[in-house]
């Protein structure tokens, strides 16, 4: 069974240097309350109004690998006046502080693709999603936002591609059978060039893509989150407007228990979550047609029954989706009648059924 001090480690852990503080989150943290069946209520001093949903995400991370924990309250204390309570860490300083949530002019809508796993096919989600709202006669824009490791470059056969300045100085994106596209990747000098963006250069290099790019009128703007729970998501989440997100997991264990996390922090961040991706859910056989749930059958869905949740979409495992990648052509687009084409345009339609423009 999980302890208190085991928590408290937990919570020591995470750091606050995001708010321009060296305190971690055990330092702001007056009262645990955990009972036998690892129900966790957490006391926090709330140091500045408004920043509770980045405090909940901190909180997400510190505490996501605690198995037993069951459920996770927060009550937020404003600090008393002095005197009346043991006095908690000064904070002076703020650093910029956090602004409020903008929207992006000319962007109608926006959607994160996000998954708590690497490798489960969030990008390929992301660009046949974006291709196949195209194809629906919508505007479409796909950004990048795996600074880590741009994939969307390779997937659209865009590695050669460089992005330019308007004249006012605004980054344009770059147009790729009417979808507009941005990722780092373009602003790299070579494939090789290591991406290490931490702290605020990490935040200036979100921002910038956020805010200074010239995406012209937008129907959706789709935005292919890295994996896991980390700070682009946070950074994404305290700027910008967000209409909903979807989740991809495949169907193996590992895969769903870390999607979870996801959804956590989704949930956290008080973004709409419209439902789970299934996806490599199964195997058509390509002489006899017959399905085969070669990574397991109905757990997801079984998931999602239990939290609410819509299976948008489940794509079958298909050869020709990684083969046409690697040779920079989305599978809706290069085998436009093939089982997954047809999986991702139907994703398409339910996303634009609950996010009409
Ligand atoms: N349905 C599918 N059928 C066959 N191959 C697939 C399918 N979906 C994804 N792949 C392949 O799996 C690999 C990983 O996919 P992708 O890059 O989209 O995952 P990701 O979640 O974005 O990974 P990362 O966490 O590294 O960003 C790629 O080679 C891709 O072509
Ligand atoms: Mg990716």
């Amino acid at each position: 069974m999980v302890t208190k001090e085991e928590i408290l480690k937990a919570l020591e852990k995470e750091d606050l240097k995001d708010l321009g503080v060296d305190y971690t989150l055990r330092d702001i943290t007056k009262e645990v309350e955990l009972d036998e069946k690892g129900n966790l209520v957490l006391h926090i001093l709330l140091p500045k109004k408004g920043i509770e949903d980045f405090l909940k995400i901190k909180l997400t991370h510190a505490l996501g690998d605690l198995e037993e924990l069951n459920s996770v309250k927060v009550k937020f204390y404003s600090p008393q006046p002095a005197g009346e309570q043991k006095p908690m860490p000064q904070i002076p300083t703020l650093g910029p502080g956090l602004p409020p949530k903008r929207k992006i002019a000319g962007v109608k809508r926006i959607v994160l693709v996000g998954s708590g796993k690497g490798g489960v096919g969030k990008s390929t989600v992301a660009v046949n999603l974006a291709v196949a709202l195209k194809k629906e006669g919508f505007k479409v824009g796909l950004l990048d936002a795996d600074i880590y490791g741009p994939s969307i470059p390779t997937i659209l056969g865009l590695k050669n591609a460089v992005v330019t300045v308007s004249d006012d100085q605004r980054i344009l994106p770059v147009e790729k059978n009417g979808l507009k596209v941005l990722s780092i990747g373009f602003m790299l000098p070579s494939e090789e060039t290591p991406v290490i963006w931490r702290g605020a250069l990490l935040m200036k290099a979100i921002s910038q893509f956020l805010f200074e790019v010239d995406w012209g009128e937008l129907d959706y703007l789709v935005i292919d989150l890295p994996p896991g729970t980390g700070d682009v998501q946070l950074t994404l989440a305290q700027n910008l407007v967000i209409d909903g997100a979807i989740a991809v997991t495949t169907p193996q264990d590992v895969a769903l228990a870390d999607v979870k996390k996801a959804i956590a922090m989704f949930e956290e961040l008080s973004i709409p979550l419209l439902g789970l991706v299934e996806n490599m859910a199964f195997f058509v056989c390509p002489k006899c047609g017959e399905k085969s749930f070669i990574f397991g059958q109905g757990r997801v869905e079984e998931y999602a029954k239990q939290k609410g949740l819509k299976v948008l979409a489940q794509i079958p495992v298909e050869p020709q989706v990684s083969l046409a990648s690697d040779e920079g052509k989305p599978v809706v687009e290069a085998f436009e009648d093939s089982e997954t084409a047809k999986a991702f345009k139907k994703l398409a339609k339910e996303i634009s059924a609950v996010l009409p423009v």
